[in-house]
């Protein structure tokens, strides 16, 4: 039976609403049943109808929807949190009381108190509060994760990834509301560019070689002077299992465009995926010739299989990597197991990553504990 889906944020003309109504509806599991999409209510409601939303569940607002739903037999079974950062915290929040499963758009906190709150609380509930790190859903980064699990590239020694582009790099454009806000720690927080690209680069290195980020040292410039926040971070890493990790992230490298990539190096191989190529991983056993797989062909996981819908070499992008986090939401709600799905633990540590940079970059760049304090 199909799932009651809801979603909050993500109206007309949003960035990232598309890539979730996609996504959730690509695989027949869920029913798009309710909305509050936007911050203006009269719009919200009628985008809502416009995509088939019945009237009484096209919502203004959050709230009300909340209201709306935890009363009804046939209510939502999981929502997607999809609005600026600094209202993730108390809708999440909500919705897991009120005993909805919840996926939150990153970051899923503004604080590491707040993200520690969301971790209790989805424990508490024993909701599923998922966040989307979907990058980690490409099938062929699940290919380098089970290679690595099985041993193909030996023990992880070196992580490198950088999430750079260069759509805030024009100085002419720095005023644009649309641009400035991610720059002013009255609306973006403590963190400009590493909160906004870096965690998902942090995420995958993660993700990938099984090990969590332990320490940081950071570089942060505000390149254009009229900044507060940074919009590039060097960001050195350490990680349980003593992997190194280094990413660099930055808004202003132009002429990169979406500019996600990670390279990981073992000790008897070494492999590269990029966002701008995502069928495709190149792999180096040492001693050997760099080898190309690619999505689709035989041989691969049996997770990077399942995660892949169309036929060998057609292009597969970035809103079926979102159906895939729906996929395995719907799987863990209807109770199977599915243990690459990203969740509020993963929100939390990059929220604690986020704040130990930013104490890093203010002292020089000193190694400072990045381990959320509930984990430590
Ligand atoms: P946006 O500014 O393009 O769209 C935000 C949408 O939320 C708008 O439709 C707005 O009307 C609506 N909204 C604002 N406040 C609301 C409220 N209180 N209630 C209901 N609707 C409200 O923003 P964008 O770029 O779509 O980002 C939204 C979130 O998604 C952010 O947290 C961002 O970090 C995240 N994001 C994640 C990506 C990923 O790769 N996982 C990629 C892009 C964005």
């Amino acid at each position: 039976m199909k799932l009651n889906w809801g979603m909050i944020g993500g109206g007309e003309g949003s960035q990232i609403g598309p890539a979730h109504r996609l996504g959730a509806l690509a695989d027949g599991n869920f029913t798009l049943a309710a909305g509050a999409l936007d911050h203006d209510a009269a719009k919200g409601r009628a985008y809502a109808q416009s995509l088939g939303v019945a009237p009484d569940r096209a919502y203004g607002d959050w709230r009300e929807m909340l209201a709306g739903e935890r009363g009804r037999d046939d209510r939502i079974d999981l929502v997607t949190v999809a609005t600026p950062n600094a209202t993730h915290f108390e809708i999440t929040k909500a919705f897991l009381e009120a005993g909805f499963h919840v996926l939150c758009e990153k970051p899923m906190t503004m604080t590491v108190e707040e993200g520690e709150e969301i971790v209790r609380v989805a424990r508490g509930s024993g909701k599923i509060c998922a966040v989307n790190y979907c990058y980690s859903a490409y099938p062929m980064v699940r290919e380098m994760r089970e290679m690595v699990r099985s041993g193909q590239i030996g023990r992880v020694r070196l992580v490198v990834t950088n999430f750079s582009h260069g759509h805030h790099g024009d100085a002419t454009d720095a005023d644009n509301p649309r641009v400035r806000w991610r720059y002013d720690p009255a609306m973006a927080g403590v963190s400009g560019q590493f909160a906004d690209c870096g965690i998902h680069a942090l995420h995958m290195a993660s993700f990938i070689t099984g090990d969590q980020v332990e320490t940081v040292s950071a570089d942060f410039a505000s390149t254009i002077s009229s900044r507060v926040l940074e919009d590039d971070a060097m960001v050195n890493f350490r990680m349980s299992g003593g992997t190194v990790g280094r990413l660099w992230t930055s808004s202003v490298a132009i002429g990169r465009q979406h500019g996600f990539d990670i390279q990981v190096f073992g000790e008897t191989g070494g492999m590269r995926w990029a966002s701008e190529q995502p069928n495709q991983v190149y792999y180096t056993p040492v001693g050997g010739r760099t080898q190309i797989m690619e999505k689709g062909e035989a041989g691969l996981s049996s997770d990077a299989a399942r995660l892949s819908r169309v036929a060998i070499a057609h292009p597969e992008g970035f809103p079926l990597a979102v159906a895939n986090i729906y996929v395995d939401l719907a799987a863990a709600i209807r109770g199977e197991g599915r243990d690459g799905l990203p969740l509020a633990d993963d929100g939390l540590r990059s929220m604690a990553a986020v704040y130990a940079a930013v104490t890093s970059a203010k002292s020089a760049g000193a190694w400072v504990d990045a381990r959320p304090p509930m984990f430590r």
